[in-house]
């Protein structure tokens, strides 16, 4: 499996990107709509089988790449991956490298059959960085953000994907990523499983008692 080609399996999605409305004041509806956006999305953990057409997610990445970052240097690159051969294999390679280990949360049923890395999602995104970029991270992290946001405002769920990132980034996995055409001086800072929620998970506790206003 691992000298597999995946080049050619792959294909490239085309980003038809037009301009942003700029300022704006939102009242009413509007207002209350962004706002319950950010307070009713979850980390979704079960997908209907159902694909994400190429034109959903070109909705998508045109709001995911006004996501503010550090100089405007947008030092990310994404991989939006449908190709059911790679996504296969990266959760082989999950599996060969969890093996003896321990893991936190859903990771630690690794064990069970027909396990999935990435909650059997459709479609799964890979936010790579810049490595020279010393803030590089960061801005990947907005980014992200933007994702699940937009995501969950058009009907669709995600969850991000953390486990998986040091599998990706070890040397001998480096083929997953050319296959992805990730270039050399990138590697992953965190993935995003994308889909249609077959869930309706309960709201996780906040701690409102980490922020403080000091006056
Ligand atoms: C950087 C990051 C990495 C994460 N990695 C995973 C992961 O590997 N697997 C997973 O099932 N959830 C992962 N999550 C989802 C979190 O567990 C989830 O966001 C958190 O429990 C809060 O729940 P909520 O998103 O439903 O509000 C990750 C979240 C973040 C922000």
């Amino acid at each position: 499996m691992r000298n597999l080609i995946f080049i050619s399996l792959l294909c490239c999605m085309v980003l038809s990107c037009q301009e942003a409305p700029v300022t704006k004041i939102y009242n009413g509806e509007a207002k209350s709509a962004i706002l319950d956006n950010m307070l009713t999305r979850r980390a979704i953990r079960k997908y209907t089988p159902q694909t994400v057409s190429n034109a959903q997610i070109d909705t998508l990445m045109k709001y995911a790449i006004y996501a503010p970052s550090s100089l405007n240097k947008q030092p990310w690159q994404i991989r939006v991956v449908k190709n059911e051969q790679w996504l296969t294999e990266l959760n082989n390679r999950f599996l060969a490298y969890a093996e003896g280990k321990t893991f936190q949360g859903s990771a630690a049923h690794y064990k069970e059959p027909g396990f999935s890395i990435f909650h059997d999602a459709p479609v799964f995104i890979v936010i790579a960085r810049d490595k020279n970029n010393p803030v590089s991270s960061l801005d990947c992290g907005i980014i992200l953000q933007n994702i699940l946001l937009a995501a969950h405002a058009t009907g669709l769920g995600t969850c991000p994907l953390g486990t998986v990132v040091p599998v990706m980034n070890r040397p001998e996995n480096r083929d997953l990523l050319e296959a992805l055409n990730i270039p050399e001086d990138y590697d992953v800072a965190i993935n995003v499983a994308l889909g249609y929620s077959a869930e309706n998970p309960p709201v996780k506790q906040r701690y409102a008692d980490k922020i403080k206003i000091i006056e």
